[in-house]
């Protein structure tokens, strides 16, 4: 009985180190135009590089939390680099928008960043952009239609 105890709490014990130790842990979908390019577009069609941000670039600095980014980013220099971005990035708890810092960093004379958008769970860098590189909003259409399809149904009904 005992050593039951002992091996279910230890069982616990090692269950929550783990969950946490996974928890601080955190994939993004990464590619570019130039890398893995064919596969940046939409990810629920066609898999990119997974990147444990964790494991790829080592714990996170203090004050700073991993985020997973999406962007299109359009460089009028060359149309290679031109398309969708999606990686890690190490967000500062003092920037209150990473896609602002971010613009900041990249547009200049040749880049211009289109859209940008950033989230906070594993694999959630999936979303899509529209050819002129503006985020589709597949989401939000989905509250939309979704209600006014159920008050079509009920307006028929009654
Ligand atoms: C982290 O943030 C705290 C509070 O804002 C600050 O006092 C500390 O110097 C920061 N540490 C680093 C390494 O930036
Ligand atoms: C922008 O593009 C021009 C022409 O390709 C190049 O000469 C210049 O160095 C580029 N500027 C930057 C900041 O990349
Ligand atoms: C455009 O970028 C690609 C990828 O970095 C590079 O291979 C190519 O040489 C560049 N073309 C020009 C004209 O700078
Ligand atoms: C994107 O990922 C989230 C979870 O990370 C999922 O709920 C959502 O369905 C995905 N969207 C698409 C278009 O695959």
């Amino acid at each position: 009985m005992k050593t039951e105890i002992y091996f279910s709490s230890s069982f616990v014990i090692l269950l929550v180190t783990f969950s946490f130790a996974l928890s601080q842990t955190i994939q993004c979908y990464d590619c570019d135009p130039v890398d893995e390019g064919e596969k940046c577009g939409d990810p629920a069609t066609s898999v990119p590089k997974l990147l444990n941000c964790n494991k790829e670039f080592g714990p996170p600095e203090s004050n700073s939390t991993y985020i997973c980014l999406s962007a299109y980013i359009k460089y009028s220099s060359n149309d290679t680099l031109t398309g969708v971005y999606r990686g890690c990035k190490s967000q500062k708890s003092d920037v209150e928008s990473y896609c602002d810092f971010f613009k900041e960093e990249i547009d200049g004379p040749n880049a211009t960043v289109i859209s940008c958008t950033t989230c906070t769970d594993s694999l959630c860098n999936n979303q899509t952009f529209s050819l002129s590189g503006n985020l589709n909003d597949a989401v939000s259409l989905q509250y939309v239609v979704f209600p006014l399809v159920l008050s079509l149904v009920f307006l028929l009904v009654a």
